[in-house]
């Protein structure tokens, strides 16, 4: 293991984000250190088990730690409520107590997933994180959102629970498909325009030279903005920058457009609606950066289509919506609009396209 950093996290739990490259076989020790003996149960999908499923299982068993595993189809349409089921029903065949832990190894799915069967298993058990593509490394595995898609929308039904520990090992992310690492870069760009202009800076030019580094970047804006506001009542919806658009475009594709695709779209919309309430235009600067990183940041889909998807959106409250702008890179804020301003935001910006 090389360069490690840790990155403490002061939520309801408090806990560490370990972030190195070259260390994956140490998993074991590190999780016994922080839960002791217990055994647990590994969630994970089929790909990441398959490269990654058999060296956890054997570092925690040198750590004394038994282990059951639960292997789902790789991809979004294994995060179902069905899915978790299997894997509670499994945990409670087996006896699981409170005293025992369940780990999340993969991606945003089954990090998603092991976190909402940590929550609700037993009223709520312990869990570990061991991200491996970039957006679980950034986003998804720290600060405590757990969720399943149901038919309605995605992340529909969930609970916060904040995990035990997040282990990050950077040579994981070496395995991933170009178009799933380039996704999370999606996300690492969002960190840098909401909140850290040195880290926008950093990421401006691919290929990233310290990737450890520009993870724990992202990961420390998480922390204070979860220690913050961990029930994402207020500050924490700054890392929806992007995402109102985002999410109504992915809608409208039917998923077609990849999330982190449909982010870079919606972060420059967002960026283009600055200027129309008087802020400061940063739409070349973070269109230039995503188009470094090969996103397309056209928006095929019309103001009026937009905004009765946006609609949809679960961060609606009532008849507002909030909005994340950006005053300037490293410096956003939050614009709460009736549903009336934010169409005519997006209609203004339409042909800027
Ligand atoms: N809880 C949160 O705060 C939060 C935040 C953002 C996103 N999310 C959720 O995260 C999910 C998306 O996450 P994701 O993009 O990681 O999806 P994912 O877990 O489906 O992973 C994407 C693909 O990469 C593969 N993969 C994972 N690790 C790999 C590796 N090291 N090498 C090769 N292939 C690997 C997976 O098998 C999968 O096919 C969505 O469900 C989203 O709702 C949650």
């Amino acid at each position: 293991m090389n360069e490690i950093e840790n990155i403490r996290v002061n939520a309801s739990e408090s806990y560490d984000v370990s972030i190195f490259r070259d260390g994956l076989d140490s998993c074991g020790e590190m999780v016994r250190k922080v839960l002791g003996k217990c055994r647990l149960a590994i969630l994970t999908d089929d790909i990441v088990d398959a490269l990654y499923g058999a060296r956890v299982m054997d570092s925690m068993a040198a750590a004394g730690l038994d282990c059951i595993r639960h292997v789902i189809p790789h991809g979004e349409s294994s995060k179902t409520i069905g899915n978790v089921m299997e894997f509670v029903n499994l945990m409670a065949d087996n006896h699981f107590t409170r005293s025992d832990a369940v780990v999340a190894l993969g991606g945003g799915v089954p990090g998603d997933m092991a976190g909402f069967a940590a929550a609700v298993f037993l009223r709520g058990i312990r869990y570990i994180q061991i991200p491996t593509t970039l957006l679980a490394a950034v986003d998804s595995s720290v600060g405590g959102k757990t969720a399943v898609d149901i038919a309605a929308g995605k992340n529909l039904v969930g609970a916060f629970h904040q995990p035990s520990l997040v282990i990050c090992d950077t040579a994981t992310l070496e395995t991933l498909p170009p178009s799933v690492m380039r996704d999370g870069f999606a996300e690492v760009v969002k960190y840098g325009v909401i909140l850290d202009e040195k880290l926008f800076e950093e990421v401006s030019e691919p290929p990233v030279k310290d990737i450890v580094h520009v993870i724990a970047g992202c990961v420390s804006i998480k922390r204070d903005v979860v220690a913050e506001d961990e029930f994402d009542n207020g500050r924490r919806q700054l890392l929806n920058f992007g995402h109102t658009v985002g999410h109504a475009i992915e809608l409208l594709s039917d998923f077609r457009i990849s999330h982190g695709e449909a982010v870079a779209k919606g972060m420059v919309r967002a960026a283009m609606m600055g200027p129309v309430m008087g802020l400061e235009d940063c739409t070349g600067a973070i269109e230039s950066v995503l188009k470094n990183y090969g996103f397309d940041t056209d928006c095929p889909y019309g103001a009026e289509e937009l905004y009765y998807a946006a609609l949809s959106d679960k961060k609606r409250k009532g008849d507002s919506i909030t909005v994340v702008l950006p005053r300037g890179i490293g410096n956003c804020d939050l614009f709460r609009l009736t549903g009336d301003e934010f169409r005519l935001l997006l209609k203004k910006t339409e042909n800027q396209i």
